[in-house]
């Protein structure tokens, strides 16, 4: 089995979906921000297209975050990049698009930005996602960590490559998590952070996991988190966190 490196996540705090607080999520205007603003870790959704491509986005549908309703499963690339990501957010953000995979990939490059990639699952299309990612990030220098749901996703991970490094998402306890981390060599765990204490802390640090905990802009619970020895939080960067916290 692959031994990793831990993970150097400093500050310790990972932009969710960017800088989320501050630009419309999973944008380049939300990733440019979160670099500006000193952080050197971004997370992001990815998701397929009807056409094959791989685009940045958190829901299944577009309604809450772009211009037209639908599932972004049922639209094209060519489609999807017409579309206003932004004006949701704040007019000024009219002009930001859904990114592909590739855009985001060159921007983390240029901006020397790290990133947890985490895969929306689509049924059935586990597999060809999963190639997709693997191969954009093949040939990058950028430091990347996956992470999914999906269980699914995640074995198919493993299937194709036993160096990527990978993180379990866990929203809510589930059987055999622990021997599942275990199987599937997974550097880190990534919990929501309600579900953490002092105790499993404790036992995923004492497995050899890292820890992280998502979405914290509460100040008071990431000091708490930190203090009970979780290696990095997901936030969406909100002015209390940036100055007490980064
Ligand atoms: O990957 C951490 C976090 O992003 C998981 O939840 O729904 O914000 O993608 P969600
Ligand atoms: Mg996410």
């Amino acid at each position: 089995m692959v031994h990793f490196n831990m993970l150097s996540i400093h500050p310790p705090v990972i932009g969710h979906r960017g800088a989320s607080y501050y630009a419309p999520e999973n944008t380049i205007a939300a990733f440019v921000k979160a670099k500006q603003l000193g952080i050197n870790w971004v997370e992001f959704d990815v998701m397929l297209t009807a056409c094959g491509e791989v685009v940045v986005i958190h829901d299944h549908t577009l309604e809450r975050t772009t211009n037209v309703k639908g599932n972004v499963s049922d639209f094209t690339y060519e489609e999807l990049k017409k579309l206003d990501a932004g004006s949701w957010f704040h007019p000024q953000f009219h002009q930001e698009k859904i990114p592909c995979l590739q855009d985001v990939l060159a921007l983390l490059k240029q901006q020397r930005l790290s990133a947890n990639i985490e895969i929306k699952a689509q049924i059935g299309k586990e597999d060809i996602i999963v190639k997709k990612v693997l191969d954009f990030i093949a040939n990058e220098n950028s430091h990347i960590l996956l992470s999914s749901f999906s269980l699914e996703v995640m074995r198919a991970i493993r299937k194709v490559s036993d160096k990527i490094q990978i993180g379990l998402l866990i929203d809510t306890w589930f059987p055999g998590w622990e021997k599942i981390s275990d199987e599937l060599n997974c550097v880190s765990i990534h919990l929501n952070q309600k579900l953490l204490d002092k105790e499993n802390i404790a036992r995923m640090k004492a497995m050899g996991k890292q820890v992280l905990a998502y979405t914290v802009n509460d100040v008071k619970r990431a000091k708490e988190l930190f203090s009970l020895g979780v290696d990095a939080i997901f936030s969406d960067l909100s002015e209390d966190i940036l100055t007490q916290v980064v």
